[in-house]
């Protein structure tokens, strides 16, 4: 691992307001919750790439977490962090506590999430994306990056930041990066640390189901879910929870005569790990007779 120039670290708003000042613009954030691995680089990388100062915030954001969710439990490794940023070329880290993000205690007024934030993730979860989405303006607000830098890996949480910085005018350009993966499929994650060998094979099934369904795409929408829903089925040590082709900005199911572009999402219990991956797809074709376009139909 090639070290960088150690980035400043600043734990306090005073801190943070100071160093920021300095740093020349275009500025963008990278907003994690520590535990950084590949993927997490892959933004600051392309964040790197695309502004002239990069701030990555490190905060386990107690407000996401519902009340069976084990906030203790999320890996806290920041020095490995640090290195991570260093590496990466960060220019500046936040790393504050509860107390700093949230000094008045728990946020009395927050961002709520809507309808996009009860579906999928947010009916699982939860008040999930209201925690999310009240951090993620929080740090906006003490980072005031140009550019803010998110994975398609959470992509519910994507499209609802995308919603957010459109339908509360923040004067921000949201960017997402693709997932990254492991050379045999699983996308990369924080809670893949929770896996055990038996577990993290039978995970592989949520990218071959995704890959299956993607492969599908020009057979139409039925076939895309059927494809993807077949090898998620043949994988017992994988507990599904939702396997959905939705609008990749509504969220909302596609039809059965879908043409274009789409994302198929899954989530599913492997062990007592809840994993999510998700991918886009071309639906190409009605299935069956249906096909009103001539080009198409010949
Ligand atoms: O994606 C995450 O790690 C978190 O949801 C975020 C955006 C840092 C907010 O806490």
């Amino acid at each position: 691992m090639t070290e960088g120039i150690r980035p400043v670290v600043v734990r306090t708003r005073e801190e943070l307001r100071a160093a920021r000042a300095a740093l020349p613009g275009p500025v963008a954030v990278v907003m994690t919750m520590g535990a950084l691995h590949a993927g997490h680089a892959a933004l600051i990388r392309a964040a790197r790439h695309e502004a002239r100062s990069v701030v990555v915030t490190v905060f386990v954001n107690p407000l996401q977490f519902g009340p069976a969710e084990d906030l203790a439990r999320y890996p806290r490794t920041l020095d490995a962090d640090l290195a991570v940023c260093a590496r990466e070329g960060a220019d500046l880290v936040f790393v504050p506590t509860p107390e700093v993000v949230y000094p008045g205690g728990d946020p009395e007024v927050r961002v709520g999430a809507g309808r996009l934030g009860g579906v999928l993730e947010g009916a699982a979860r939860p008040g999930h994306f209201d925690g999310v989405l009240t951090v993620v303006a929080k740090l906006l607000h003490l980072t005031r990056p140009d550019r803010a830098y998110f994975g398609r890996k959470d992509a519910q949480q994507a499209v609802l930041v995308r919603r957010m910085v459109t339908d509360l005018d923040f004067d921000v350009e949201v960017v997402v990066v693709p997932t990254v993966r492991e050379p045999d499929g699983l996308a990369m994650s924080s809670r893949n640390a929770y896996l055990g060998a038996d577990e993290r094979r039978a995970a592989l099934a949520l990218s071959r189901a995704l890959r299956a369904g993607r492969d599908a795409g020009p057979r139409g929408a039925a076939a895309v879910l059927a494809a993807a829903t077949e090898v998620l089925a043949a994988e017992p040590g994988c507990q599904p929870d939702y396997l959905v082709l939705v609008g990749p900005d509504t969220l909302a199911d596609v039809p059965p005569d879908h043409r274009g572009e789409a994302l198929l999402a899954v989530a599913a219990r492997v062990g007592a790990t809840r994993l999510i991956d998700n991918l886009p797809v071309t639906v190409r074709a009605v299935a069956g007779p249906a096909a009103d376009d001539p080009q198409e139909a010949r």
